[in-house]
């Protein structure tokens, strides 16, 4: 019976290799980062209001003239191929169905037209890394902008990988060529390694439009290097905007300053994101951090956010904050390890009814009925922190 994201995840544990649930699941270093995104959601309080109507009720969310059925979407994961073959495909058909939107990642194993494609009346933003070669970003919105999907999501996050522990004790580093000491892993996993031996490793596909090998072998090295463009500034967003007219949003974004920083550099959205806590560890939880960037941006531009949101009530917590929606990254893949497209589905309707009967519970019909007045810290972790 899966009644929590968390039975999602036990599947997935159960499903896949070992290093496959620890690249999915891991954080950065101690994981501090990835513990205080959940503990900080678990210390806030959601306060109702008594006696109002809740006969109907409405989770619909606006964004960028498109409505969304739930304040809620899948985040940009590279490397969902490895957890399923077709799995970016099979996500994005998930969002489709629950009508919330789907952002996939420039390290994603299915090309971008083929995704576009696949749920073409979805909502889909396109996430962008930008590598030493900027060429490679450069053909990638390009093919976005052709492919007509709905946004362009820069990470910024990203300057050098975070350190995963758990990748390097579980020996699974890029290009991946499993080793004598996942054979075991693999052996006791029949379905899962049939599956990739049948469909092959999963490759980087959109980093290259070439279908020429070596070339496509040398971009596929750069990404596994992680040669990512440091030179990378808010000056250079003058340069995406010539390549992409559609709404260009940050997702990486932390502090206030740079939060004010991006509305006068011309913006459209924020992604309030510490990468699921995989890669600064000593980054505060995003819930922490929230308000203070709503603030900054002063109704200017929409304020999302995700890491560690597992329940509807921590969606309602950020947008009782003044998040737009929240976006959720490991709960859709733990669903796509456990039952594929029909598990992804089946792990965002979950949130979608926990949204609806929170939303009952506070007494507000609509999710304009919700403000920070609807949220308070709790002694209890208060008492535990002192
Ligand atoms: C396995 C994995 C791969 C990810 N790959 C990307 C990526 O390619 N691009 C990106 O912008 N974010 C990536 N992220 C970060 C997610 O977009 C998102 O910020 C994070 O997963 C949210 O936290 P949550 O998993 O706790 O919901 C990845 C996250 C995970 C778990």
């Amino acid at each position: 019976m899966r009644l929590r994201m968390d039975d999602f995840r036990q599947q997935a544990r159960r499903n896949l290799p070992r290093f496959v649930f620890d690249y999915v699941d891991g954080g950065a270093e101690d994981e501090h980062c990835l513990r205080g995104n959940a503990d900080d959601l678990a210390a806030l309080r959601l306060v109702p209001n008594c006696l109002r109507d809740t006969t109907q009720i409405d989770t619909t969310v606006n964004v960028f003239g498109k409505t969304w059925a739930r304040p809620l979407g899948i985040a940009p994961v590279g490397f969902n191929g490895l957890v399923r073959p077709k799995g970016d495909v099979l996500l994005a058909r998930a969002a489709a169905s629950q009508g919330v939107p789907f952002v996939l990642s420039t390290a994603s194993n299915e090309r971008l037209e083929a995704v576009r494609a696949a749920a073409p009346d979805a909502v889909q933003w396109m996430q962008l890394y930008v590598m030493s070669d900027r060429a490679i970003a450069e053909q990638i919105v390009r093919r976005a902008a052709a492919a007509k999907f709905d946004a362009l999501v820069l990470t910024v996050d990203v300057p050098v990988s975070g350190m995963r522990e758990r990748d390097l004790r579980n020996g699974f580093k890029l290009p991946f060529r499993p080793g004598l000491g996942t054979l075991w892993d693999l052996a006791s996993h029949p379905t899962w390694s049939l599956g990739m031996a049948f469909s092959g490793s999963p490759s980087f596909v959109n980093l290259t439009d070439s279908t020429d090998a070596a070339a496509s072998a040398q971009v596929q090295a750069a990404l596994l290097a992680r040669a990512m463009d440091r030179s990378l500034v808010w000056d250079s967003l003058a340069w995406l905007r010539k390549l992409w007219s559609g709404p260009l949003l940050l997702k990486g974004v932390l502090h206030r300053q740079d939060a004010a920083r991006a509305v006068n550099a011309g913006v459209d959205g924020i992604v309030v994101s510490n990468h699921g806590g995989r890669q600064l560890d000593a980054a505060p939880s995003t819930i922490s951090v929230l308000q203070g960037v709503v603030d900054a941006v002063e109704d200017r531009i929409p304020v999302f956010v995700d890491s560690g949101f597992r329940r509807g009530s921590d969606v309602l917590k950020a947008l009782s904050l003044g998040a737009k929606s929240v976006f959720v990254g490991r709960p859709a893949v733990w669903g796509l390890a456990a039952n594929g497209e029909a598990g992804a589905r089946d792990a965002l309707a979950l949130m979608g009814s926990e949204i609806e009967r929170t939303l009952t519970l506070l007494g507000a019909s609509s999710l304009r009925d919700l403000s920070a007045a609807n949220v308070t810290r709790s002694w209890s972790s208060e008492r535990q922190v002192a």
